[in-house]
């Protein structure tokens, strides 16, 4: 997928709201959304006036997140557990939107993410969480919520999903050409890329992944993102009605960074959320990756 540098400036995001096409009928969900950059989007659509679905896999600290939303910025928002990696409770999860809201999701915003690493570390001890939470977690989410994305079930504006990823997931970074001319092909295929993952748990548990031409730096992190980036474009393709977007929000101060990076989680919140608010005829009709400029990332 091509990468594409971000809008220029923060305000960007202020002059969009100007071309206001949501109401406070437009639903949102965001994954991870008790802390970091989710929380962070969480804030800034419901203060433009969406109702946002803040999710997180601790119900405690869900419910902690939404009551500091209403008791320190005055914004409501609703809450709805959810571990991306796991299963029973995406399903469960799907089960409870569709009792709650119908077929009514117009954005999803797939944030919740892990790294084990520390900043100049290379482990890759917790790779299976690390591939089931950031790429399997988005991809059986997106899959589950099929049914009540609203433009595959009404006439409106597409369904948006922005999928938080990584420059760490750029083609640029794997080694393999014969890896790498998988997942750029603009004709990769699902069970292409479960496979390259599969491959790359093997490889991981045989012990000679640091051979293979992976990436190299923050492997399984980088390797999930690519995973997703890959399978971003498959879904943008596979239907018309949802527009995919892949935007990495640069080195942002948060628990991931143990606090280090070069700008805060609002400042890439606002970025986040003018992507996931294009209005429809600016929206991308193939699935693209957006970065913010001029931040180096060392993600
Ligand atoms: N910070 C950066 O510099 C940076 C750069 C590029 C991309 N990103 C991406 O940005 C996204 C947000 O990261 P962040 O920096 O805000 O990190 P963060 O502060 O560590 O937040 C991560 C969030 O994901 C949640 N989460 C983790 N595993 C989950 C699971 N299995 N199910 C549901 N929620 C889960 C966490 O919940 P708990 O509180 O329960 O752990 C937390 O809410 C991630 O996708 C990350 O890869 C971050």
């Amino acid at each position: 997928m091509e990468a594409e540098p971000c809008f220029s400036s923060p305000s960007v995001y202020l002059k969009l709201s100007r071309g206001r096409w949501w109401s406070s009928e437009t639903v949102a969900v965001v994954t991870g959304g008790n802390r970091g950059i989710g929380f962070a989007i969480v804030k800034l659509l419901a203060e433009l006036g969406l109702t946002v679905i803040l999710t997180a896999r601790d119900t405690q600290k869900g419910e902690a997140a939404v009551n500091t939303l209403r008791d320190e910025y005055g914004l409501n928002v609703d809450f709805l557990p959810l571990d991306v990696s796991d299963p029973s409770s995406i399903n469960s999860f799907a089960s409870s939107f569709k009792a709650k809201y119908g077929p009514t999701l117009d954005i999803l915003v797939n944030n919740a993410g892990v790294s084990f690493n520390d900043l100049n570390d290379n482990s890759v001890e917790h790779a299976e969480t690390v591939i089931k939470t950031n790429f399997y977690g988005p991809k059986l989410l997106t899959q589950a919520l099929l049914p009540v994305f609203r433009a595959l079930n009404a006439d409106s504006s597409p369904t948006r999903i922005l999928n938080i990823s990584s420059r760490l997931g750029s083609l640029n970074k794997v080694i393999n050409s014969e890896i790498r001319r998988v997942l750029e092909s603009e004709n990769v295929c699902e069970k292409e890329i479960d496979e390259t993952v599969s491959m790359f748990l093997e490889d991981v548990k045989m012990g000679r992944w640091k051979n293979r031409g992976w990436p190299e730096y923050w492997t399984d992190y980088a390797v999930s993102k690519l995973a997703l980036n890959a399978y971003s474009k498959v879904l943008g393709k596979r239907y018309d009605d949802l527009r995919v977007i892949c935007f990495c929000p640069g080195f942002t101060r948060t628990s991931m960074t143990k606090g280090k990076g070069t700008h805060s989680p609002d400042h890439a919140a606002s970025f986040a959320a003018a992507l996931a608010l294009l209005p429809p005829q600016h929206l991308p009709t193939t699935a693209k990756f957006f970065y913010l400029p001029s931040i180096h990332s060392k993600l």
